[in-house]
C-alpha cells in the first residue's frame, strides 16, 4: 500500500492543533475556575485573603490549634496542607508519636547534629550563622516540617539556667547579629523559624508559673534586642510565647509582649505559637496575642492528657465564644490570616527548595562550626597544640570523652545519624596506639525530672584514672557539665556552679601525678575552677553535636587554631554573678514572683560596671598565633545624632600560625542622667589572617545605637555629650580608646 505521507503529515498536524487547542481551553477553564490562593504567581497576601474568604468560622478556629503532638490543621477541603514543628535549635528532632512526646521509632528520621547554640555564638561570625540556619533549614524541609523550633535567644542571666546551651549568651548586640543570619538561612529553605521563648525565660526553675518583674530599661535594653532584630531584620515568619509570666500575666498570651511590642511596634507580622502547655485561659489567649496553641494539658513535660484536642483554650471555647458574640470575628481571622500566611510562605510556595538530610554538606558545617567555636581560655607555655607524632602516650580522662552529648537536655535531644565522640576524633588524629583512656568519673543514668547516681564505683575509677595519668606523657582530662537533669538540661536549673561527679577532686589527683593536665570542658555553661592556677591549659569545647571528636582533635593538634571567644562571662563564684548577688528574689524567686534587681547590668555589664574580676570575660578566647590592632581612627570627632560613625583600624598577625582574631569596639557614655555600663558591645568583626598578615578593619556605628531607654519618655534617648569608642579583642582587654562627640 501507497502511504500519502504528505496527507498523513498534515493529518498528524491538525489532530495535535485541535488537541493542543482543546488542552488549552481545559488549563483556560481549570484556570478560570482556580481560586486566587492556589495561583502561585499571586502576592501571598492576595492569595491569604482569598482563602480567608472561602473559609468557614470552623475551619478558621481549626487552625489555632493542635491536632497532634507536633501539629496542627490545615485545610483539607482547600488543600490547605497541615503545619507540621518540630524541634530545633541544633538539629532535627526525630518523628513523635502523634498524641506523645515519646519517639515513633521511624527508622528515616536520624538526623545531622549541629553545634549548640553558645558554640554558634562563641564563633562570632555571622557567616557561620547563615551556614547553620540553612544547613538546619535543608534538614528540616526534606524531613517536610513546615516550622523548626528554634532558634534561642534568652539572655545568659544565670549560670545555672539549664538551658543556656541552646542560646546565644549574654550580650544582646552579639545575640540579634547572630541570630538574623540563622532565620534568613532557615526561612531560605522554605521552612518557618520559630524564635523562642518569648520573652523572661531566664531560668527553668518554676519556668511554668513564675513572674518576672523587671524595669523597661531592662526589658528593651538587654532581654528584648534580639527577639526584635529576629522579627525586624531576620523577618521571622513565627515566634514562641514563653511558659514564665511578666507583670502578671503568662507570656503566651500577655498584652504587653505580644499585642503592643511584637505585634504594635515590631509590627510583626508570623504567628505567635504556644510553648506547649503555655496557655492557661481562652479569653487571654483569645484578645492577647496568641495564635497557635500547642501541648495544652501537657504542662509541657508529661504524655497525654485525658482531653481532647477540640477542648484546648482556642478550640470549643473560642468557637462557642465567637458564636454567642463575646468575640469579636476580626479577632479570629487575625489569627487565621498569620497562619495561612505563615503556610502560603512555606508548603504552599513555589519557590520552596527541596531539601537534603544528612548531607556530607552537612557534617562539614557542623564540623566549621564546632572548630570556630572552640575557645582556648587559658595556654600556659604553649601546652596547646599538641601536634601529631609529640608524645608517645596520650591519656584521655573523663566521661565526656566518651558519652552521647546530642542525647538529653530535653526538646532539643537528638537521634543522630552518626556522633563522633571525642575519644573518637583524637584516636583518629593520634592514632590508637597512642591513647589510653580512662573514664575517671560516672554520671548515673538520665530519668527525665531527676538525677540518679552512678552505680559504678568512684573510688575505683578514680584510682584506675589515676594509674592511666601517671603512666602518660601528657593527660586531656574532657569533663564538663551533660544533659542529665540538673545540668544543662531543659526542666531544672544547675544546682550550684561547681563541676558535678567529683571531677574536681578528680582534676586535683591527676595534677598530682602528672602536672601535664590540660582540662577540656564540654557544656553549655560556666563552671567553678577551684584547680585554675593548677593546669596549664583550658579550653571550653561546648556541645559540639555529630563532629564534636574532629573538631576537638582539629584544635588540640593545631590542624585548625582556635578562634573562638566566649559568649558570656564565667564567674569566679555563684554571688559574683549578677542575678545572685541580690538573693534569691532576684534568683530564682520565691515562688511566685522574681525580681531582676541587677537591672541592666547583666553579664560583663556587671562585672566591668562593679569593678569584680571576672574568672573569664564576656569576649576573651585565645589563639595559637598572636595578634596587633592598630590605631583606631573616626571619620570625624563630633556626630549629629542621626550620623553614622565610620571608624578604622589595623589588624596584623604577628605570629607564624594563620589564624582569626575578634576585633571588638565597645562604647561607654561617661556622663549621663542614668546610670550606664562601663562599655556595651557594638560592634565586632571577626578577621581571618596569614602569618605577618594586616588587614584594614573599617566598621560603621550607628550613633542611634548608643541610645539608652529612656523610662519617663518610653522611648530611645540619645544625650549630647562625649563618648568613649574602646576598641579591643575582649571585654577585659581595651587597647585603644577614642573619644568622640555627640551633639
Ligand atoms: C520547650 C520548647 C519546645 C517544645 C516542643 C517545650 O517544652 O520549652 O522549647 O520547642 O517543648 O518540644
Amino acid at each position: 500500500m501507497k502511504i500519502n505521507i504528505q496527507k498523513n503529515k498534515q493529518l498528524v498536524k491538525s489532530v495535535f492543533v485541535t488537541i493542543v487547542g482543546i488542552g488549552a481551553s481545559l488549563v483556560a477553564a481549570a484556570q478560570q475556575k482556580q481560586p486566587a490562593y492556589l495561583d502561585v504567581r499571586k502576592p501571598v497576601e492576595e492569595r491569604v485573603e482569598n482563602a480567608l474568604s472561602l473559609m468557614t468560622t470552623e475551619e478558621k478556629v481549626s487552625l489555632c490549634y493542635a491536632q497532634s503532638k507536633f501539629s496542627s490543621k490545615g485545610v483539607a477541603r482547600l488543600g490547605i496542607p497541615e503545619v507540621w514543628m518540630d524541634d530545633g535549635p541544633h538539629g532535627i528532632r526525630e518523628e513523635a508519636l502523634w498524641d506523645e512526646w515519646s519517639g515513633a521509632n521511624w527508622t528515616s528520621d536520624s538526623c545531622t547534629a549541629f553545634p549548640a547554640l553558645t558554640c554558634l555564638a562563641a564563633s562570632f561570625n555571622p557567616q557561620l550563622s547563615l551556614l547553620y540556619g540553612k544547613s538546619i533549614g535543608e534538614e528540616a524541609r526534606y524531613r517536610n516540617k513546615t516550622v523548626l523550633l528554634g532558634p534561642g535567644v534568652n539572655i545568659y542571666r544565670t549560670p545555672l539556667n539549664g538551658r543556656n546551651f541552646e542560646y546565644m549568651g549574654e550580650d544582646p548586640y552579639l545575640s540579634s547579629r547572630m541570630v538574623v543570619p540563622y532565620i534568613q538561612g532557615v526561612q531560605s529553605e522554605g521552612v518557618a523559624a520559630c524564635v523562642k521563648h518569648f520573652a523572661l525565660n531566664n531560668q527553668e526553675e518554676w519556668r511554668g508559673h513564675i513572674n518576672v518583674n523587671v524595669s523597661d530599661r531592662a526589658l528593651y535594653e538587654i532581654y528584648l534586642p534580639a527577639f526584635k532584630a529576629a522579627v525586624q531584620e531576620g523577618k521571622a515568619w513565627s515566634i514562641m510565647g514563653s511558659y514564665n509570666q511578666f507583670r502578671g500575666e503568662h507570656c503566651c498570651h500577655n498584652d504587653l509582649l505580644l499585642n503592643q511590642i511584637l505585634k504594635g511596634d515590631w509590627k510583626f507580622d508570623g504567628v505567635v505559637i504556644s510553648d506547649w502547655g503555655g496557655v492557661h485561659n481562652t479569653d487571654q489567649a483569645v484578645r492577647n496575642g496568641l495564635d497557635l496553641e500547642m501541648g495544652t494539658y501537657t504542662n509541657g513535660l508529661t504524655t497525654k492528657g485525658n482531653f481532647p484536642y477540640s477542648e484546648y483554650y482556642l478550640a470549643n471555647p473560642f468557637l462557642k465564644g465567637i458564636k454567642d458574640g463575646k468575640y469579636d470575628l476580626a479577632l479570629l481571622n487575625d489569627k487565621a490570616r498569620r497562619i495561612l500566611r505563615l503556610i502560603f510562605r512555606t508548603t504552599m510556595s513555589v519557590d520552596r527548595p527541596f531539601g537534603r538530610f544528612v548531607s556530607p554538606e552537612h557534617s562539614e558545617a557542623a564540623r566549621k562550626i564546632a572548630q570556630e567555636g572552640i575557645v582556648l581560655l587559658k595556654n600556659e607555655k604553649q601546652f596547646f597544640p599538641v601536634p601529631v607524632g609529640q608524645f608517645k602516650k596520650i591519656a584521655v580522662i573523663g566521661e565526656n570523652a566518651s558519652r552521647s552529648l546530642v542525647i538529653g537536655g530535653g526538646s532539643s535531644s537528638l537521634k543522630a545519624a552518626y556522633e563522633q565522640s571525642p575519644l573518637e576524633g583524637l584516636i583518629a588524629k593520634y592514632g590508637k596506639d597512642h591513647i589510653i583512656y580512662s573514664l575517671g568519673y560516672a554520671s548515673g543514668p538520665s530519668l527525665y525530672g531527676r538525677e540518679e547516681p552512678s552505680k559504678l564505683n568512684a573510688d575505683s575509677l578514680m584510682a584506675a584514672a589515676i594509674e592511666t595519668a601517671r603512666n602518660a606523657d601528657i593527660v586531656f582530662f574532657i569533663g564538663g557539665l551533660n544533659k542529665n537533669h540538673f545540668q544543662d538540661c531543659e526542666g531544672g536549673d544547675r544546682q550550684s556552679l561547681s563541676l558535678p561527679f567529683g571531677q574536681d577532686k578528680l582534676i586535683d589527683a591527676l595534677l598530682k601525678v602528672n602536672k601535664n593536665t590540660a582540662v577540656v570542658l564540654l557544656s553549655g555553661n560556666a563552671v567553678s575552677m577551684p584547680w585554675i592556677n593548677k593546669v596549664p591549659a583550658i579550653m571550653q569545647g561546648w556541645y559540639l553535636g555529630s563532629e564534636a571528636g574532629n573538631a576537638l582533635a582539629d584544635v588540640i593538634s593545631g590542624d585548625v587554631n582556635p578562634s573562638g571567644k566566649l559568649p558570656f562571662s564565667f564567674p569566679k563564684k555563684l554571688e559574683d554573678n549578677a542575678a545572685h548577688s541580690y538573693g534569691k528574689i532576684s534568683y530564682p524567686g520565691d515562688s511566685v514572683n522574681q525580681y531582676y534587681k541587677e537591672d541592666i547590668l547583666v553579664g560583663y555589664r556587671w562585672f566591668d560596671t562593679k569593678k569584680i574580676t571576672p574568672q573569664y570575660a564576656f569576649g576573651h578566647g585565645l589563639s595559637y598565633t598572636s595578634f596587633d590592632l592598630g590605631t583606631l581612627t573616626a571619620d570625624k570627632s563630633v556626630y549629629s545624632k542621626e550620623d553614622v560613625i565610620k571608624v578604622k583600624f589595623t589588624l596584623k598577625n604577628t605570629g607564624s600560625r594563620s589564624g582569626a582574631e575578634v576585633a571588638q569596639l565597645y562604647v561607654q557614655d561617661p556622663v549621663c542622667t542614668v546610670s550606664r555600663p562601663v562599655k556595651e558591645l557594638k560592634a565586632f568583626e571577626k578577621v581571618f589572617l596569614q602569618p605577618g598578615e594586616t588587614k584594614t578593619v573599617e566598621m560603621n556605628l550607628k550613633v542611634a545605637d548608643f541610645a539608652f531607654y529612656d523610662e519617663h519618655k518610653k522611648d530611645w534617648n540619645i544625650e549630647a555629650g562625649d563618648f568613649i569608642l574602646q576598641l579591643g579583642n575582649s571585654s577585659d582587654h581595651i587597647s585603644q580608646k577614642l573619644k568622640i562627640t555627640i551633639r
